[in-house]
């Protein structure tokens, strides 16, 4: 089987460090800048510009647990970018920060061309979710330096991810520029709870993200049984968070997800509203969160809801 990347997507990758062309050489199964004497490893048909760093446990995450679920998935996908499945088809959309991919399939089905891009061998499971899909293709990269043209791509959107970064706000600016004009652009952050909840929060992370994976996926076992318990997963989880989906695998992922990663920031309606209008955004809509009901609205508006995001929508001044 050829290594080689799809040739639509070789034709629009540019190299992240002077946007050069890349070319295939298929005999080092590597991309190549010629005029920087560069290049980038092919490994199973994805494009690497990257090797996980301080991501890494996002790798272990996505290719370790099963949580597609399809209905599910293309009602989150609509929820949290505002935009109908209906729409997408032909359009370029980039899924910033793919992870195992259950985004470019829901748009990949919706027969978008989409490119799924993420910092971790992440890739390699969401290659196979959407195996089935040639309109999707992969690349493991760094969202501060796509390996993409400025305005490429009609439909941005960024589902838990910029707040992994150092800094949101570099990763929100650098792909922005991504959007074409008169293109879409969504972006889910998580929302910044209570005082009390955020020091709780630091607190338990400072531990948590210096654990090995084996012993913190053991501690998130228990969070995510508690999860499971009726009252336990609406009361003690606006203390200590934990995830109460109602699958088991999607608890013990969501709630790895929470405390492994090394850098987790938490955000405001009002900041990332003025990190759109200054990257030249308008028709700016803030999304509500999926779930109904007066007291998760409640909680959610009182910023109760560990977890809960910040979601933003706008369109890119032409
Ligand atoms: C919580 S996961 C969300 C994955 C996916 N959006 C979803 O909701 O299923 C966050 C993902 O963003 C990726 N990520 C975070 N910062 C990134 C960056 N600067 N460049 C590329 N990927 C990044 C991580 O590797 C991780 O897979």
């Amino acid at each position: 089987m050829s290594d080689a990347p799809d040739e639509s997507l070789l034709s629009r990758l540019r190299s992240p460090e002077n946007g050069r062309r890349l070319l295939h050489d298929e005999a080092r199964s590597a991309l190549v800048c010629a005029e920087a004497a560069r290049e980038w490893p092919v490994i199973a048909g994805i494009p690497r510009f990257t090797s996980s760093e301080h991501l890494e446990s996002f790798g272990r995450q996505w290719n370790r647990y099963e949580v597609v679920h399809d209905d599910e998935d293309r009602a989150t996908f609509v929820a949290k970018t505002g935009i109908e499945l209906s729409e997408l088809a032909g359009l370029k959309v980039l899924d910033a920060g793919c992870g195992g991919g259950r985004y470019c399939k829901v748009t990949g089905e919706a027969v978008a061309n989409v490119v799924g891009v993420d910092h971790t061998t992440a890739v390699e499971k969401a290659s196979r979710l959407c195996a089935h899909l040639p309109n999707v293709d992969f690349v493991q990269a760094d969202l501060k330096r796509l390996p993409f043209e400025d305005e490429s791509f009609d439909v941005v959107f960024s589902i838990g991810v910029m707040h992994h970064d150092v800094e949101t706000r570099a990763v929100f600016d650098a792909v922005a520029r991504k959007v074409k004009p008169g293109g879409r652009y969504a972006v889910w952050l998580y929302r910044r709870n209570q005082w009390w909840q955020e020091r709780i929060n630091t607190a338990l992370r400072r531990r948590t993200t210096s654990m090995d994976g084996d012993r913190l996926e053991r501690l998130c076992r228990i969070g995510a049984g508690l999860g499971a318990i009726p009252l336990v997963n609406k009361t003690l989880n606006k203390v200590v968070n934990f995830s109460a989906h109602p699958d088991a695998q999607n608890r013990l992922c969501d709630t790895f997800d929470w405390y492994a990663p090394a850098y987790q920031h938490h955000h405001t309606t009002d900041e990332v509203l003025g990190w759109f209008r200054d990257a030249g955004f308008e028709e700016l809509r803030v999304l509500p969160p999926e779930k109904t009901g007066r007291l998760y609205r409640w909680t959610y508006e009182k910023n109760l809801l560990i977890g809960s995001g910040v979601n933003v929508a706008g369109r890119r001044r032409r």
